[in-house]
C-alpha cells in the first residue's frame, strides 16, 4: 500500500473473502486520463470530477502505472467488496484501509506483496513513478472542484507571439479576489468552457500550466498567469484566448504535487520546452529572482518554437539576465537555416551541461510536445556517453530522487 491513511477496524473476515483493488487517488490526480487512454481492458473511466477502476474490468497488467505523472493511479485497498465506480465517484479522498483483523493478515502480506512485485514491475523501464523535487513546498491540490469550482475574473489577455506569427498564444491573467488559491510553481489549473458539447454534456476540464509564481503575476497579488496557444477548433483555448478584462471563469484545482520548482538555492534546474510549455518554467524563474536573490544554483533553459516571432515572451526572455537564466533558443523554421530542435541545441552545448549532471543538485524538468521526450532523451544519453555516465542509470536514479520531470502533451 502507498499511503499512511489510518485504518479502520471491520469484523474478522475469512482470508478467501478479501481481494486487493486498485483504485486512483482524487486528491493528487490531475485529470490528463493518460491511464484511461492506456488502459487496455477498459477499466478505467471518467466523469467530471473523477478518474474511476472498475474492478470487475481490471486486469492488473499496470500498463496505467508508469505514464501516470501524479502517482495518484498508484492506490491499493484490500477489500471484502469492492468499491464500486459509482462510490468512487463522489469521492474527495480515498477511503482508509480497513483491518481486516488478525485472520486476514496473512492475505493482507501476500496482497500487499503481490502490488509491490507488480509495482516494481511496472516502474522498471522507465526509472520509477515520479516523485516531487526533495526541497519543493507541499502542494494544496484538488481545493475547487468543477461542482464547487473558484469563480476567477480576468485582469488581462494579450498575445505574446508577434502579430506576424502563426500561432497566436496569450498570456491571461485570472484574479481570484478574495478566494483563497494556493499554488505552487508548476502546477496547473482547470478550467471549463460554458455551454454544452453536441451531446449535451458539459464541456471536458482542460488544464493549463501556471505561468506566474507562487505569489502571484505580480508580488503578493492573488492572481495566476497562463499561457495559453489558439488550437483550430479548440473548445476550451478559443473559450480562454477570447476572454476580455472583466470576464468571470470557473476555475478547478490547483492540480499537481510532483512537476515543482525546488526551493533549494542550490538547485540547478535544466529546463526544456517547446511552445506554451515554458509556462512552468516562467513560474520557475520568476520565484528565483523574487526568493532566491543570488542564489548559487544554475538555471538553464532551452526554448523550441517554429521563430522568435513565434516563441512566447521572446522579448521580455531577451532581457533575463544570464546571471539569473541562460537560455538557449532552437528555431526550427528559419528561411534558409537548417531545422533546429531542442535537442539539437542541447547538443551543441553539451560541453556546459554535461559537468551539471554530474552533480547530485541538478534537476531536469521537461514540458511541451510529446514527441520531443524522445530525442531529449537520446541527447541526454549522449552527453553522459561522452562524460563517462550511464543515463540508463542516471536517469532512473534522477527520477527516484525527485530529480527528473517530464510533463508532456
Ligand atoms: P516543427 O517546425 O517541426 O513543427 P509549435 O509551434 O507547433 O507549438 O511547435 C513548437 C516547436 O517544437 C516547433 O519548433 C516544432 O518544430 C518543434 N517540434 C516538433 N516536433 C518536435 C520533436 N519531435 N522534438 C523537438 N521539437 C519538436
Amino acid at each position: 500500500m502507498n499511503d499512511s491513511a489510518p485504518i479502520k477496524t471491520a469484523p474478522a473476515k475469512p482470508e478467501s473473502a478479501l481481494k486487493k483493488q486498485h483504485l486512483i487517488d482524487p486528491e493528487i490526480c490531475i485529470r490528463c486520463y493518460t491511464c484511461e487512454s492506456m488502459c487496455t481492458p477498459g477499466a478505467i473511466s471518467h466523469d467530471d470530477l473523477n478518474v474511476v477502476v472498475d474492478f470487475a474490468k481490471c486486469n492488473y497488467c499496470m500498463d496505467c502505472i508508469s505514464p501516470c505523472p501524479t502517482g495518484s493511479i498508484d492506490v491499493w485497498r484490500i477489500v471484502d467488496a469492492p468499491y464500486s465506480l459509482a462510490e468512487q465517484l463522489t469521492w474527495t479522498e480515498v477511503p482508509a484501509q480497513v483491518d481486516f483483523g488478525e485472520a486476514a493478515s496473512a492475505i493482507t502480506e501476500s496482497l500487499d506483496a503481490d502490488v509491490g512485485a507488480l509495482l516494481e514491475k511496472a516502474h522498471s523501464g522507465t526509472g520509477g513513478k515520479p516523485i516531487a523535487p526533495a526541497s519543493a513546498s507541499k502542494p494544496s491540490v484538488n481545493l475547487f472542484s468543477r461542482a464547487k469550482p473558484a469563480i476567477a475574473t480576468v485582469q488581462g489577455n494579450f498575445r505574446i507571439t508577434a502579430a506576424s506569427a502563426e500561432n497566436d498564444v496569450r498570456h491571461i491573467v485570472l484574479s481570484f479576489g478574495d478566494t483563497v488559491f494556493p499554488v505552487l510553481e508548476g502546477q496547473s489549473i482547470g478550467i471549463i468552457a460554458p455551454g454544452t458539447r453536441s451531446d449535451g454534456r458539459p464541456h471536458d476540464l482542460r488544464l493549463y500550466s501556471i505561468a506566474s509564481a507562487r505569489d502571484g503575476e505580480k508580488r503578493n497579488a492573488n492572481n495566476v498567469s497562463l499561457t495559453i496557444k489558439r488550437v483550430d477548433g479548440g473548445v476550451a483555448s478559443n473559450y480562454m484566448c477570447d476572454l476580455k478584462v472583466g470576464d468571470k471563469v470557473h476555475v478547478t484545482g490547483p492540480f499537481g504535487a510532483t512537476f515543482l520548482m525546488p526551493n533549494d538555492a542550490a538547485a540547478n534546474v535544466i529546463m526544456i520546452c517547446t511552445g506554451t510549455g515554458s509556462a512552468p518554467f516562467r513560474a520557475f524563474t520568476e520565484r528565483r529572482r523574487r526568493a532566491m536573490q543570488n542564489a548559487p544554483g544554475k538555471l538553464v533553459m532551452f526554448f523550441g518554437a517554429r521563430a522568435p516571432e513565434e516563441l512566447p515572451y521572446f522579448g521580455p526572455l531577451q532581457k533575463v539576465p544570464e546571471s539569473l537564466l541562460k537560455t538557449h533558443f532552437a528555431f526550427s523554421r528559419i528561411p534558409n537555416q537548417p531545422k533546429e530542435y531542442v535537442q539539437d541545441r542541447m547538443r551543441k552545448v553539451a560541453s556546459s551541461i554535461a559537468p551539471m549532471l554530474l552533480s547530485s543538485s541538478t534537476h531536469i524538468f521537461i514540458c511541451g510536445l510529446k514527441g520531443m521526450e524522445a530525442g531529449v532523451d537520446e541527447a541526454l544519453a549522449d552527453m553522459c556517453r561522452a562524460n563517462s555516465l550511464d543515463w540508463t542509470k542516471l536517469k532512473p536514479d534522477m527520477r527516484s530522487q525527485g530529480r527528473y520531470h517530464v510533463e508532456t502533451y
